[in-house]
């Protein structure tokens, strides 16, 4: 008999598919007890069994945010309103997650990602073990295949993977049978990201429906806009991608409006979402001259000052100070930059627990 069976991975699993629909629900754990002491606990986390982990723990990974139903998104923004409500407390830590290990996989640098998953898991009392590839056997030559296989053999309960290569989440996600999250997967999606922006700028602006958000810049190369486009036409925003054509992918998703120029699009925005010019990504040149793309697509002061009073300016970081926005403007009150920092742990934190599935500690 031959081996691995016909139609079976190495590990007798059946192949990778994305059209899979997602596992069915999770058994949902029973809550016993319930003495008249702790009647009231019990029946609150009977109800919140009940009303909220179960949608996301049924879901084990967070890949992009299409996997996520509109009702979901909304839960994980309102729980990481609970949690941005314990970064304020003195004593930042709950023990949701206490016995759990969660891993941060990066294959590419990363500042606020890695740093804000980590602050998040262990403020949940999770621990947290950092794997960068430039100092691990990588440089060896070890594949992504053994390396997950390594932490799945050391029984880690969620990978957190950042990869130059579109779709190796996916391909752990085949690997591992914990649970999964993308910290940006090449150019193709970044979900916690688009939740953090969505949570930035609900606390921002109030509601976001109707609201009209401008992605400013490198639109082909970004995972960002890619993942975000998806989660602000969710909540029914109106979405433009403003860039040269040199720097839009040949397709955007429908409803999304295409333009060129940013002045003109200046007045009718809510939000202006500036992107880096991703040069690590990009293979040849898109665009004359660096001074060229400043003086038609850079976010100064003059154009902040066509733009609607209110407007909300916002980047995910890394910022190229003077290329793709001004100094200026990266400091004006308009900003929400270091906002979207502090939303990242709150988001992540919210993630990780609905992931993780962990009911108990509460927030
Ligand atoms: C972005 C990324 O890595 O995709 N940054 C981030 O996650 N905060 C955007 C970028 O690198 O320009």
């Amino acid at each position: 008999m031959s081996f691995p069976p016909p139609g079976r991975d190495f590990y007798g699993r059946l192949p990778f598919d994305p059209m899979v629909p997602p596992p069915k629900p999770a058994r949902v754990r029973e809550v016993t007890g319930g003495t008249r002491k702790n009647r009231a606990a019990t029946e609150k986390a009977r109800k919140y069994q009940r009303e909220e982990v179960v949608e996301l723990a049924r879901r084990r990974h967070l890949l992009d945010v299409d996997d996520l139903e509109g009702e979901e998104m909304e839960h994980i923004l309102e729980t990481a309103r609970s949690f941005s409500e314990v970064m304020r407390r003195p004593i930042k830590k709950v023990p949701s997650l206490r016995g759990k290990t969660v891993v941060n996989l990066f294959y590419e640098p990363s500042t606020r990602t890695r740093l804000s998953f980590e602050v998040a898991a262990k403020r949940l009392s999770a621990d947290v073990l950092n794997f960068t590839a430039s100092t691990s056997s990588v440089e060896k030559g070890e594949s992504l295949k053994d390396t997950a296989l390594t932490l799945r053999a050391m029984g880690v309960d969620a990978v957190i993977v950042r990869h130059p290569a579109a779709g190796a989440p996916w391909l752990l996600r085949r690997w591992l049978d914990v649970c999964v999250i993308n910290a940006g997967d090449g150019m193709h999606a970044h979900p916690t990201q688009a939740l953090l922006d969505l949570f930035t700028m609900r606390e921002r602006l109030g509601g976001l429906e109707g609201r009209t958000i401008a992605y400013v810049g490198d639109i082909l190369h970004s995972r960002v806009a890619r993942s975000g486009f998806k989660a602000c036409l969710a909540m029914g925003m109106r979405v433009i991608a403003v860039a040269p054509p040199t720097l839009l992918p040949s397709f955007v998703p429908p409803g999304v409006e295409v333009q060129h120029d940013l002045d003109e699009v200046l007045p009718r925005c809510d939000v202006l979402y500036i992107l880096r010019i991703q040069k690590e990504r990009q293979t040849e040149g898109r665009f004359p001259s660096l001074q060229e793309y400043v003086s038609l697509y850079q976010l100064n002061m003059e154009r902040l000052g066509k733009a609607r009073p209110g407007v909300l300016v916002m980047h995910p970081g890394p910022m190229n100070r003077g290329v793709e926005i001004a100094s200026e403007v990266a400091d004006a009150p308009h900003a929400a930059i270091t906002s979207q920092v502090a939303a990242g742990v709150a988001v992540r934190m919210a993630v990780l627990f609905l992931l993780l599935g962990s009911g108990e500690g509460g927030v």
